[in-house]
């Protein structure tokens, strides 16, 4: 259904209004007389009817949905602000991205299972997945692989060390350094910022939230 210019669409249900009395009418002219008689202008009332409750109902819609949609909107807009580092993550909002965007390829026990007698930390494993979501991505364009700004990159390695573990004081500062790469600066800013005053990561380890089937680290830092 078109939407018509406000005026016009008053001056219709106007003409519809005009018509629907008509038919009453008309409908209580032959309501009396035969069966025959009645049926036409029955009819022609219901179909006015249903499109005046239509014209009467779609401005109500309209009026109604803007909240959810408007809500829907600017939850969008906000996500974009969080992946372009206006908005911070919040913790829960981190572990939630991290989920979901570290399970496009495998299931998230990989993550579970990792340690940190596996590897290095996972400040240095995102540098590695992020290339392979690159090759994936150019690999095979058709499936859609969702990618992570620098913002995200630091939401999600704050919640995966939060909720599996973090042993990047096990490891030489200089080799973590080399593996995280120069370009990489979000992270080496990362690397020296103390656990403390890192939020996310705080935030989750001060509420106990845990991956399930995590291998359970000693938290020493
Ligand atoms: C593009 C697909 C893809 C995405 C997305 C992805 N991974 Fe992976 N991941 C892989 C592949 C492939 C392997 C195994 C091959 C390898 O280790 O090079 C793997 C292996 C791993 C391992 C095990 C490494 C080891 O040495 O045992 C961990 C841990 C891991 N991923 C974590 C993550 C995290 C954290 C994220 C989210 C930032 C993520 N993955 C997102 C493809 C992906």
């Amino acid at each position: 259904m078109t939407l018509l210019p406000a005026r016009r669409a008053q001056e219709r249900i106007v003409r519809w209004q005009a018509n629907i009395f008509k038919a009453k009418a008309l409908l209580s002219l032959f309501a009396g007389s035969s069966l025959k008689a009645g049926v036409k202008p029955m009819k022609k009332t219901k179909i006015l009817l249903l499109i005046f409750l239509g014209i009467i109902a779609l401005p109500v819609l309209l009026i109604a949905t803007p909240n959810s949609l408007g809500e829907r909107i600017g939850e969008r807009i906000k996500e974009e602000a969080r992946a372009q580092g206006y908005l911070e993550y919040t913790p829960l909002q981190a572990k939630k991205l991290a989920e979901t965007r570290c399970t496009q390829c495998h299931e998230v026990d990989r993550i579970a299972k990792y340690c940190s007698r596996c590897g290095p930390p996972f400040i240095v494993v995102i540098t590695h997945m992020k290339r392979l979501m690159k090759q994936f991505m150019e690999r095979e364009p058709g499936k859609k692989i969702t990618g992570l700004t620098k913002p995200q990159e630091l939401a999600v390695v704050q919640a995966w060390n939060a909720m599996v573990g973090n042993w990047e004081a096990d490891f030489r500062r200089e080799d973590m350094e080399a593996m995280i790469g120069k370009e990489n600066t979000h992270l080496l800013a990362l690397l020296d910022t103390p656990i403390g005053q890192r939020e996310i990561e705080r935030g989750l380890k001060e509420a106990g939230i845990r991956l399930k089937g995590a291998y359970v680290e000693e938290m020493k830092h």
